[in-house]
């Protein structure tokens, strides 16, 4: 089974994580960090991009403080997408750029983005540009703005999750746009200063992302001549880099998207492209593990039942997938009862939930399994948490453990 190399790492913490509490009455299930993996790989996307492009970090996949404290000097900046992730990164990160996204904005957050001097607000709609703009004239500033679109790109490729290129409550409407222009010309208090896109997520095709960022900035190079706007200076143009957990050994090709986005600089028309990635950044810097409490056939199938479950790692079930993993074996079994065991066979494993869809692998192959190993997921360190439902059930929520970066992380220039 796949599992990133940096995962062996971690088996001499499981084993001491074990020793500390892997009794019979206290099973593990543990979220584990690798923060130098996180280093290395975001620095390495950094690295590729050619003059022109930043990368910001969407918090939401993951707003965790080691995190965030490994990325801030490696990424651009960062994009939140509500009032609690601003004040979190704000008080955290003095210095890092913001760039305020999501739909449903309240006043209050959009007083707080102009109160904290965020780099740009992502405008969903034109109420909010009309609330925005209210609330610019009573502080007597300006507000940085940029209109998220929904665009009907023709030849787009849809992916498993799209946010626009159809009906969906995200963005402003392609066909509404001239009217939120027109408006705009009106209500200096506002600074347009570019266009966002985020039409989907997901995406595990380079060519195809190329293309589609091609297609962006035809339409923002179209706009901008069209109706004279004179103060953009960038491209928003989303995240949605995807990560491959049903083929895990083909993954997005970044330095190969990274070699396109030079190639695609001459339509940049002197705007600066940002990326705001979640998902790609940080999932292959966690993992998930989960003790072995019983392993029990019903029918043609078996069970795998391990500690903690969906409500503490939601990733399969949220995108429907059987999870990759690995099972690390653990010899120790201190008990005079016999010990439920299965080699050679598929399995399903299931967490302590009292319901079927608590799910996070299926017909899984395994070698070898026990009661006591350690089953654990890796691409965990996206959207796993952060997305759970954690106090079904009460159970006690799992550790969190960072392995620290080896060498402090390089600032970007
Ligand atoms: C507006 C916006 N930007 C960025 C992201 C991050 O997307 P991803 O984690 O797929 O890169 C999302 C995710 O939902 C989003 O809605």
């Amino acid at each position: 089974m796949a599992l990133n190399a940096n995962a062996l790492r971690w088996v001499p913490v499981f084993e001491r994580l074990r020793q500390e509490v892997g009794t019979d009455d206290a099973p593990l299930s543990s979220y584990l960090y690798d923060l130098e993996a996180l280093r290395c790989h975001a620095g390495s996307l950094t690295a590729a991009l050619p003059p022109g492009f930043e990368l910001f970090y969407a918090i939401k996949a993951n707003s965790d403080e080691p995190i965030l404290k490994t990325l801030a000097p490696l990424t651009h900046g960062f994009e939140v997408s509500s009032g609690g992730e601003l004040a979190w990164v704000r008080s955290h990160f003095a210095d890092t750029p913001i760039i305020f996204s999501g739909p449903g904005k309240t006043n209050t957050e959009l007083t707080q983005a102009l109160d904290l001097g965020v780099e740009a607000l992502h405008v969903e709609s034109r109420h909010e540009l009309e609330r925005l703009a209210w609330l610019a004239r009573e502080r007597g500033v300006t507000a940085p703005v940029l209109l998220r679109v929904n665009l009907a790109i023709e030849g787009l490729q849809a992916t498993t999750l799209m946010m626009g290129g159809k009906p969906t409550p995200f963005g402003i409407a392609g066909d509404q746009l001239p009217d939120c222009l027109a408006w705009l010309r009106a209500h200096p208090e506002i600074t347009l200063r570019g266009f966002h896109f985020h039409l989907m997520s997901h995406q595990l095709d380079a060519a195809t992302h190329l293309r589609l960022l091609g297609a962006y900035l035809d339409q923002v190079r179209r706009w901008r001549h069209d109706y004279d706007l004179s103060t953009l200076d960038q491209v928003n143009v989303g995240g949605g880099i995807g990560v491959n957990y049903r083929e895990p050994e083909r993954q997005f090709d970044w330095p190969t998207f990274a070699a396109g986005l030079t190639e695609l600089s001459t339509q940049r028309d002197g705007l600066t492209v940002r990326f705001e990635c979640g998902r790609y950044v940080t999932a292959f810097c966690g993992y998930y593990a989960m003790e072995v409490i019983d392993v029990k056939h019903a029918f043609d199938r078996t069970f795998v039942v391990a500690r903690g479950g969906t409500h503490q790692f939601r990733t399969p079930y949220a995108q429907g997938h059987s999870h990759p993993f690995r099972v690390l074996p653990v010899d120790h079994w201190p008990h005079s009862y016999p010990r439920p065991e299965v080699r050679g066979t598929r399995v399903s494993v299931v967490g302590q939930l009292c319901t079927p869809k608590d799910l996070l692998a299926y017909d899984a192959p395994v070698e070898h399994v026990r009661a006591g190993d350690l089953v654990v997921f890796p691409y965990a360190g996206a959207y796993a948490w952060h997305i759970s439902h954690h106090d079904f059930l009460r159970h006690p929520h799992p550790r969190h453990i960072y392995l620290p970066a080896e060498s402090p992380a390089s600032s970007l220039d």
